[in-house]
């Protein structure tokens, strides 16, 4: 016992009335154990012995002054407040709760953290059951000084819980609430044991055995103080004493240190020997039961329902750090449900990664869409006549040069991370078959300098405008002039001359086409000139029709399965053409997969379409062209499933995304986001949302409702491909 403890003991039992007033705090007075009476009698002698041996035991030669001075007050308190049933049952929180109308009592309490402890040192091996057949209770009572009881209450045999006793964080307690679970809700009170204190966060996955082996799987929704013996230490001189304390003034056992649980599930077998398997949560744990930490891999992954296999995407944790059970690998490794078992692979469900510049989104796509090409990873098509598996085709937008890097390995890795990689089934290392398809623009040039990558240059035909019109109307366009625009290029792809941009430019600019749109009445003058104005770009004329193969003459060798087929555009100066080039790509795929007579190599292909900075390309605020995109590119979505085609959406404001895209996705993986407006847009749980400003490097909220509860997961520490 330290000298500062004494002294506030010294301190406070010099002010009898308050050592003995009725309790101010009407909070703990509610919320008292059932008082034991002090006329106990029977008990008395043992009880004097006990109380010698725990005041010698509590009481160091610095504090001996103070219990001197007040020996019977003391003495009193022990007699009412520790019966010798307290320190017979190690996990009941009744002795802690028996009476707190006594100030004195924290020598007492240290005491029974003693014993708590001592008993994990009497019996630190297993025991076989939380629910004691006697032989283990009198091992333990036979060798110890603590006078334990025979614990006659639990009789059941068939409980196959195993884990160590001293690994419980603590109890299920009814001392503070009544134990409950009702259809809407549960209150499950756990009181925590001094010792484990640090161990608990919100969100902690705890396990609560039930007898018959089966068990209740468990977050931790509410963590509490609650003062173990009332102390009025909202005081001057309270405060005072306890900030000049040299070292830590606060005595853990003083305190109750509670865990509310919010039930996840039941875990249980049908047999012995079938698997686990989860419920909802319908029973109710017993008072006193242990609190025990998840130890087995397997228990958390049925718990939260996470796939055992499929997609790597990171590994559990709670509040940033990584959740460890006793199994091997420790870690619980997160997988998204990538094969038929349970309707289609979830990445046909579209994707979405999003945080704020700078918190690992390219990093950790890189490490995800590296999981997609490895050559058992096949997609079935719907249409394809010999029923064959296909590979998929990854498509990347990359707007800052980062992704042919897939190209290259990580030479950072050590054997250690890779002997790791495999034991989890992560797939590293580079993608030989990745391609870089470079637009040709002139005045820019593609360095082309992060990668050994094959570089294939390609131009954009006009022609591909006759389909897509919305590709060279710039933004704020509205539904008239969108109208009018695809009257002008009707008539000019009817025309005989080269269907090049240049062309269609000279043609709406001449006087007489002019007079014979608006002369007419076909079109109103001020639309006319509006459309004029609009689809006039110094920059067009740089990218359209270049020196290079036509886009659409290299189809097949962009969608091809087993490849990575990047689009860089950093490189080029002008926004307006590299967003040509991205809605050129997007709407390529989109019409290819959504009619019936498409092209073969996108048809036949399915397709990873990974889209950065996609609140670009898919924000309705655009005005009328990026509406008729997105209702596109959502119907596409819509298909996915269908079509083999998934959608990799990557962003920082996600709240941009139009509404009838988002609601496609059905995997979303959160990072740190700091804008309000973000966090709120994408409709996670509260407890959760709260957590995202907070969120570090690699550490995220995945909320993919048809794969797992939601979760926190920690991405690599790694990438599995270069990434500098
Ligand atoms: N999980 C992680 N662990 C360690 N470093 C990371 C992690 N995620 C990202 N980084 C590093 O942080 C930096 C920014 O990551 P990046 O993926 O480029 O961010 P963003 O694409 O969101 O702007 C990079 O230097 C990257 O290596
Ligand atoms: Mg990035």
């Amino acid at each position: 016992m330290k000298y500062e403890d004494a002294d506030i003991l010294a301190f406070i039992s010099n002010k009898p009335k308050l050592t003995y007033a009725p309790e101010k705090d009407t909070g703990s007075n509610e919320n008292a154990g059932p008082n034991e009476s002090s006329g106990n009698k029977a008990k008395d002698l043992e009880k004097k012995n006990l109380e010698k041996d725990l005041l010698t035991e509590a009481s160091g030669p610095d504090s001996l002054p103070a219990f001197e001075e007040f020996p019977v007050s003391s003495s009193e308190a022990l007699k009412n407040t520790l019966p010798s049933e307290a320190l017979t049952d190690a996990f009941s929180s009744e002795a802690l709760m028996e009476d707190n109308s006594h100030n004195s009592l924290n020598i007492i309490s240290n005491t029974v953290s003693q014993a708590l402890s001592s008993i994990s040192r009497v019996a630190p091996e297993p025991v076989s059951s939380f629910f004691p057949d006697s032989s283990s209770v009198s091992r333990i009572s036979g060798e110890d000084e603590l006078p334990f009881e025979a614990f006659d209450e639990y009789d059941i045999g068939a409980s196959r819980v195993t884990p160590a006793l001293d690994e419980a964080f603590g109890i299920v307690t009814t001392g503070i609430e009544p134990l409950e679970i009702t259809h809407s809700g549960a209150t499950i009170t756990g009181y925590i044991a001094s010792a484990r204190r640090s161990e608990i966060r919100l969100g902690t996955y705890v396990v609560v055995p039930y007898e018959g082996g089966e068990k209740l799987f468990a977050r931790v929704g509410k963590l509490q103080y609650r003062q173990e013996f009332a102390v009025d230490d909202a005081t001057e001189i309270h405060s005072r004493r306890m900030l000049n304390a040299r070292a830590s003034p606060i005595n853990e056992a003083d305190y109750k240190f509670l865990a509310c649980l919010d039930p996840l599930c039941i875990l249980y077998r049908k047999k012995a020997d079938s698997a686990l398997t989860r419920r909802m949560a319908d029973r109710i744990p017993r008072p006193n039961t242990p609190i025990l930490p998840v130890t087995d891999r397997l228990e958390v992954q049925t718990g939260l329902n996470i796939p055992e296999e499929g997609v790597f995407l990171g590994h559990l944790s709670v509040g940033g750090e990584l959740v460890k059970t006793h199994s091997e690998p420790e870690t619980v490794a997160y997988y998204l449900r990538n094969d038929y078992s349970m309707g289609d692979p979830l990445i046909f469900r579209h994707m979405l990664i999003c945080g704020s510049t700078g918190t690992g989104k390219t990093f950790l796509s890189k490490n995800i869409l590296r999981q997609f090409m490895t050559e058992s990873n096949r997609y079935r098509l719907r249409n394809s006549p010999d029923k064959a598996r296909k590979n998929p085709c990854l498509v990347i937008m990359d707007p800052q040069d980062e992704y042919s890097q897939i190209f290259e390995d990580n030479e950072t890795l050590t054997e250690e991370d890779k002997f790791r990689f495999e034991s989890e089934n992560v797939t590293y290392g580079r993608v030989q078959s990745t391609k870089a398809f470079v637009a040709k623009v002139e005045g820019q040039k593609y360095p082309g300098d992060k990668s050994r990558a094959e570089q294939i240059e390609f131009t954009i035909p006009f022609s591909l405008v006759k389909h897509n019109s919305w590709l060279i109307s710039a933004a704020g366009m509205s539904e008239l002039q969108y109208i009018g625009l695809e009257v002008l290029l009707g008539d000019f792809f009817k025309s005989s001359v080269p269907h090049t941009y240049l062309n269609f430019i000279n043609h709406i600019e001449n006087e007489g086409t002019r007079s014979y749109y608006v002369d007419s009445g076909k079109l109103h003058e001020s639309s006319y000139d509006g459309i004029v104005r609009r689809v006039s770009s110094r920059f067009f004329p740089k990218v359209f029709d270049q020196d290079a193969t036509p886009i659409t003459e290299i189809v097949d060798k962009i969608f091809k399965p087993g490849q990575i087929s990047v689009f860089p555009t950093e490189y080029i100066s002008s926004p307006r053409i590299r967003d040509l080039i991205v809605l050129t790509i997007m709407s390529l795929i989109v019409d290819n997969k959504l009619n019936t007579t498409g092209i073969d190599a996108i048809k036949e292909t399915p397709i990873i379409l990974a889209l950065d900075e996609a609140h670009r390309y898919l924000s309705s605020a655009n005005g009328e062209h990026a509406r008729l995109i997105i209702s596109r590119f959502a119907d596409a979505a819509r298909q996915g499933r269908k079509e083999a085609l998934g959608l990799f959406l990557i962003t920082q404001d996600p709240q941009d995304i139009d509404d009838t895209v988002f609601k496609q996705v059905n995997t979303k993986l959160i990072l740190n986001l700091n804008n309000d407006t973000a966090i709120s847009s994408l409709k996670v749980p509260k407890e959760y949302e709260r957590r995202i400003p907070y969120l570090k490097k690699g550490q995220m909220i995945i909320h993919s409702p048809d794969n797992s509860d939601i979760v926190e997961i920690l991405g690599l520490s790694n990438c599995v491909v270069r990434h500098r």
